[in-house]
């Protein structure tokens, strides 16, 4: 039986006429010889009721809820956080030392690796918990300490504290915190909470918070080390901010594009460095009064002899100190440049962490190794954890959270890098932290 094939389209393929026709026969599958047009590719006049089934018109969602699920990365929260706060805080929270540098770094040396995976294996429930100095955490990452936060947006170190507490994760509160160690304590009874300690030579100073802070249970210190002097944050100077920001014509200007912050901002508490209340001089003589360019490893003595509960060593940026501060004591290390705030081009914590490891591997050393300092993804934490590191810590990742959505914004900072997380651990092959080695990540560009 032959068909008639009928061309849909004439223009596409021309009736044959007589100075068409080839000397030669074309082969059967030459373009010469029309082939049938399936009928689904037949052009047609679409009825309604294949429309139908395809029209998906919602009601468009404004509440923070729909806002915050709109975002599927941190990038997007930042994005948010930035359209919803005014440019001097959230440059503050955004912006690094001189021109940025080691932040850029930081965060391009996560992007310059390949992920090795492993095929076929059993990856249907990936376990993201770990230990950390001795107590279990529900995800292997942390909040660092960050000061000021209630400026950022007015549930600051309360979101913070108590996201981390229904994480399962622990959360760290800074010196330069805007709610006091007890009230954090207060509203995060069940968390794990750690506190960070800007150490002065004045030892009374140091005394009176680290005894406020084992008596509100936290059963961690902080002390960061990489603040001799304050880094130079150029955004800052540029933008003429003031802690707290100042009512200038400018900034009533920034308030009418984000009346939501203002509104919140001047609704709520002052801000105060609320663990330090007791200190009576202006802001600007308490931040600078808080880094203390006189100490030594004299000083992290005296505080390992006071401080009876976990200490860890925050800003450890050689092998040599991250060596010298475990023989002073320590029972870990946190491998940071505090977010390339401090020294810019300083040291790269991930690109230092594998030395640390095969240095703390080599003398059968312990302590804990940590790190901050760029990470933007649940992916950044795997390749982290896979090169070595215990634990990890997030800053500014959690700060766009929050002002992107106050307590809500911090869950869905860590919704989003826990489901990252799972993914990326599912597509290597590996169910389980402890299941990830260095061979998981091939570094690019060495
Ligand atoms: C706005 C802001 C405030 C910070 N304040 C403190 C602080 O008070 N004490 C401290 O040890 N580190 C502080 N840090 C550094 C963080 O603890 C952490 O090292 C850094 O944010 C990690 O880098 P990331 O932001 O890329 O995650 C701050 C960081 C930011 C962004």
């Amino acid at each position: 039986m032959t068909h008639t094939i009928q061309p849909n389209n004439p223009e596409a393929t021309p009736a044959p006429d007589a100075t068409d026709i080839p000397a030669v026969s074309a082969p059967a599958s030459s373009p010469a010889t029309a082939s049938p047009v399936p009928a689904a590719l037949k052009r047609r006049i679409p009825k309604y009721s294949d429309l139908a089934p395809l029209m998906q018109f919602k009601k468009p969602e404004f509440s923070k809820e729909a806002r915050l699920k709109r975002a599927s990365t941190i990038w997007e929260l930042r994005d948010i956080a930035k359209r919803r706060t005014p440019q001097a805080p959230f440059d503050y929270t955004d912006g690094a030392a001189e021109e940025e540098i080691t932040l850029r770094r930081a965060r391009q040396a996560f992007l310059d690796i390949e992920f090795r995976p492993g095929i076929l294996r059993n990856v249907s429930a990936i376990d993201l918990s770990t230990e950390i100095l001795g107590k279990s955490s529900r995800l292997p990452v942390g909040i660092a300490p960050t000061g000021f936060t209630r400026m950022m947006q007015s549930e600051g170190e309360y979101a913070g504290s108590q996201a981390a507490q229904a994480a399962g994760i622990p959360y760290t509160l800074s010196t330069m915190g805007t709610a006091s160690i007890e009230d954090v304590a207060a509203a995060a009874p069940h968390g794990r909470n750690w506190f960070q300690l800007y150490l002065w030579t004045d030892r009374d100073r140091s005394l009176e918070l680290i005894e406020r802070a084992a008596k509100a249970g936290n059963d961690t210190l902080m002390v960061t080390v990489d603040t001799a002097v304050a880094g130079a944050r150029l955004r800052d100077v540029r933008n003429g901010m003031t802690i707290p920001p100042a009512l200038t014509l400018k900034t009533v200007l920034d308030a009418s594009y984000r009346p939501a912050w203002w509104f919140n901002f001047l609704t709520h508490e002052p801000l105060t460095f609320a663990s330090l209340s007791r200190y009576t001089g202006t802001v600007a003589d308490l931040i600078n009064s808080m880094f203390d360019p006189t100490l030594t490893f004299e000083d992290l003595d005296w505080l390992r002899e006071t401080w009876k509960g976990k200490l860890v060593v925050k800003g450890i940026q050689t092998v040599e100190d991250a060596r010298r501060v475990v023989d002073h004591g320590a029972d870990g290390v946190i491998l940071s440049n505090h977010g390339g705030r401090q020294l810019d081009r300083a040291p790269i914590p991930f690109h230092l962490l594998p030395e640390v490891k095969q240095a703390f591997t080599a003398d059968n050393t312990k302590a804990a190794i940590m790190l901050d300092t760029g990470i933007m993804s649940g992916a950044d934490i795997v390749a982290a954890l896979a090169l070595g590191a215990d634990f990890t810590l997030i800053g500014r990742a959690y700060l766009y959270g929050l002002m992107a959505g106050g307590r809500a914004g911090v869950d869905r900072t860590l919704q989003i890098l826990e489901k990252d997380m799972a993914r990326t651990m599912a597509l290597l092959g590996v169910s389980r932290i402890s299941e990830l080695t260095p061979d998981h990540v091939r570094l690019l560009n060495k």
